[in-house]
């Protein structure tokens, strides 16, 4: 018989929200069989009992008189939340008024449980519990073993389990499949297996989540391209929870780098008034056309015109045309004339219609801008930002490195550790011109002196000139670049840096800004373009003007870098580019 109340959480010492909807969240997802007082109750999360070999890492629950009554206990009957006469008399509790919130306290996953040298032997005898989804499930004889990835690391949990385990009947019915959500508890045991040290001998499993057996992830490998349509469940795939899990460390050793050298995060707009590269690639925001849901049916007479027939823009939620940014650059260049040496790291958006792996509609950048510096400083600082990320993947995502060296790109971790030992090499854009002029191969693009260097161009110089070593082009003709550029003594070029990856190419574009008010406002007569749009950026030249120089890191192409992965639509969750903004 299961007891009346629909469910019942039981909190010691505190009752919260958070908690609550925790414990709402393990509601198993079918009925189990409990009988009149046995009610379901779990340790969530936290290891019951814990090895005190590791002193490093506070355990999250030592048993002492201080914290033993701060343990979380769920205690669950069958019925779904929310039904039932009872719900709200024993729900009371959680809503009493004015009752303080929780702590927060950290997950144990499954990284923690096999991570570390002894990849778990230290945790043998412990008895914990643990969530995640289904991987695998297969059974042998007597025996049931449940593979379990909670997206902490590559590896799988193995859970072993017989009949007797709590739960079983739902193993038995066949209720968990691969894509279930589950919560197993049992014992920390070593393994008969040579896969992994450890696995967990089960002694309750609740199936929080059914997974329907449509389910599109399944054991077998499927393409790159065919998960691109499914954005919304890729993540539970090895490859992608591995690049989510190094793009995650190299946005972390991002901050970290900067934050160690002195530099002060600033946050460039996302909607700007000034297209910062001169290139036209800007996306319009507007509300001069209708909002979403009324989109399908606008008549383009709905947009206010002028009496000469043209958009009025005044009557724009601006009062001008407004663009997403393309480089928070220009913004970035005016704390670093006050904070001395800044870095924004957010999206950047371009309508470039280039349907190539190497290029998205919306993209992360990382634009550092140091004051009293210039071009030789630029390229030492993304020198050194670049080897300290890669160092800081290697040392800290090895599981996942190690995959990618297997089955996406051989030999990535003897390139990557090239990258942080030896040094990068400069060239003048002049030398590469003539580099290029003297290989031995046939370019589909010309080369010559005053026309940009297209990708191939690129790789052949960092893949075949240089021996797979980063390459920085320094020196560009100033007509093939952005307007902001210091202009060099020759007349001819800026002190304008592109470095070049293999397989990328381009990965980071840079200059040495111009300071001198004069020659700016030359330049920018020179190009046409309009002077007073950009007052507050000439201002910085008015009052105190230093030499200052930065550039722009394409962060997904980082992330290309350092996983292998030859696509840019599969390093970045959700991809948007030319016909294609699903999810
Ligand atoms: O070379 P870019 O256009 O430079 C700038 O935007 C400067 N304002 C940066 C600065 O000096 N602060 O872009 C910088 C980098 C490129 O080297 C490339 O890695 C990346 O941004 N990038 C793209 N990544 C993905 N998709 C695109 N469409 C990209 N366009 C540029
Ligand atoms: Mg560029």
């Amino acid at each position: 018989m299961i007891r009346n109340q629909t469910r019942e959480f039981i909190y010691h010492n505190t009752s919260n929200h958070r908690r609550s909807a925790m414990a709402a969240a393990f509601l198993p997802a079918t009925s189990l069989r409990l009988n009149p007082f046995s009610t379901l109750r779990f340790l969530s999360f936290f290891p019951i009992s814990y090895s005190l070999q590791r002193p490093s890492r506070r355990p999250l629950f030592q048993p002492s008189p201080a914290n033993a009554r701060r343990r979380c206990f769920c205690t669950a009957t069958s019925q779904p939340p929310g039904s039932g006469d009872g719900t709200k008399a024993n729900n009371s509790h959680e809503h009493r008024f004015g009752s303080k919130v929780g702590d927060f306290r950290k997950k144990l996953r499954i990284a923690e449980v096999k991570g570390g040298g002894d990849e778990g032997l230290g945790r043998v005898g412990q008895s914990l519990s643990v969530t995640g989804w289904v991987r695998t499930l297969r059974s042998q004889s007597s025996v049931t073993f449940i593979e379990i990835n909670d997206g902490s690391c590559l590896s799988n949990l193995q859970c072993v389990m017989n009949p007797e385990a709590e739960g079983y009947h739902q193993v038995e019915a066949g209720s968990v499949l691969t894509g279930a959500s589950v919560s197993v508890q049992g014992t920390v045991v070593a393994s008969q297996g040579s896969k992994q040290k450890v696995e967990l001998k089960v002694d309750k499993i609740i199936l929080v989540g059914k997974c329907d057996a449509s389910y599109p992830i399944q054991k077998k490998r499927v393409s790159r391209e065919f998960l691109r349509t499914k954005a919304h469940l890729r993540p539970r795939t090895n490859t992608f929870g591995a690049v989510a899990r190094v793009r995650n460390t190299l946005a972390y050793a991002t901050h970290k780098f900067f934050q160690e050298s002195g530099f002060v995060w600033v946050a460039s707009p996302i909607i700007t008034a000034s297209d910062c590269e001169g290139a036209g690639e800007q996306f319009c925001v507007t509300t001069l056309i209708p909002s979403s849901h009324e989109t399908t049916n606008t008549s383009i007479d709905a947009i206010p015109k002028t009496k000469g027939g043209l958009v009025d823009w005044s009557q724009d939620f601006f009062g001008k045309p407004a663009f997403l940014t393309v480089s928070g650059q220009l913004n970035g260049e005016t704390y670093a004339t006050a904070l001395s040496d800044i870095y924004t790291f957010g999206p950047t958006f371009r309508a470039e219609n280039s349907n190539t792996s190497r290029h998205l509609a919306e993209f992360w950048m990382i634009e550092p801008e140091l004051a009293f510096a210039d071009l030789d400083d630029d390229m030492a600082c993304a020198t050194a930002y670049l080897q300290y990320v890669v160092k800081y993947v290697l040392d800290n995502c090895k599981e996942d490195m190690e995959f990618f060296d297997t089955w996406i790109e051989k030999g990535i971790i003897h390139r990557l550790s090239d990258v942080v030992e030896k040094e990068f090499l400069q060239l003048s854009y002049t030398d590469a011109i003539e580099l290029l002029l003297k290989a031995n191969k046939k370019f589909e693009f010309p080369v010559k002196w005053g026309l940009d260097l297209q990708s191939e161009h690129e790789r052949y110089i960092t893949e075949e000139a240089f021996g797979g070593r980063p390459v920085i082009i320094r020196d560009y003709p100033k007509e093939i670049k952005a307007f902001y550029m210091r202009g060099n003594d020759d007349g001819k070029t800026v002190a304008a840096m592109d470095m070049l990856v293999p397989r990328v190419g381009e990965l980071i574009g840079g200059s040495q800004r111009e300071e001198r008010l004069e020659v700016l406002e030359a330049r920018l007569d020179e190009l046409k373009l309009d002077k007073e749009s950009y007052w507050w950026y000439l201002d910085l030249r008015r009052y105190g003007s230093v030499p200052h120089a930065g550039f722009g890191l394409g962060f997904e192409r980082l992330v290309q870098f350092t996983t292998g992965i030859d696509n840019i639509r599969d390093v970045i969750p959700f991809p948007r580019s030319p016909g294609s903004a699903d999810f």
